[in-house]
């Protein structure tokens, strides 16, 4: 079970004032890598020019630098700006691996003033570890900070 209220709170003291979108994105994704079981990696991809992602803020080993909205995971997101979770990386036709080692993955959208401004990637090395609990807790956190 992860604790989604304490870090929520460490991240919104932490986050407090700042209007920095790159500076959230910091702080959030150094602060969810740390603390919570099976994040392997967290990271964001920003929204750079119409229908392209760019890497942001992350932790973890390196993943790719550009993705467009038509391509993998992330993409899907963008695109329809809604959450995915994807139980099985290998079953999800399209699916971009920058580690071999990612087996489940969530991505959620990031809005800013009702705009998409970046996409949240969380991957794990174990099989399905991301459910609606995870979805709800962590779109609060985004909710919350921009
Ligand atoms: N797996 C993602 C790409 C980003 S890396 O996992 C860091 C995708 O399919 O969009």
């Amino acid at each position: 079970m992860r604790d989604y209220p304490t870090v929520a709170k460490t991240i919104a003291s932490l986050c407090a004032g700042e209007a920095d979108a790159i500076a959230k994105m910091a702080t959030i994704s150094c602060e969810l890598y740390n603390t919570l079981d099976g994040f392997d990696w967290v990271g964001f991809y920003r929204v750079v020019e119409p229908e392209l992602l760019k890497i942001g803020p992350y932790q973890g080993g390196h993943g790719c630098l550009v993705i467009p909205f038509s391509r993998g995971v992330c993409g899907a997101c963008a695109r329809t700006k809604t959450t995915q979770i994807v139980p099985d990386v290998d079953a999800f036709d399209g699916h971009i691996a920058c580690s071999t080692s990612t087996k489940s993955e969530i991505v959620l959208p990031v809005f800013q003033g009702g705009e998409l401004i970046a996409v949240l990637d969380i991957d794990s090395d174990m099989k399905d570890s991301f459910d609606t609990n995870d979805q709800r807790a962590l779109e609060r956190i985004l909710e919350d900070a921009f």
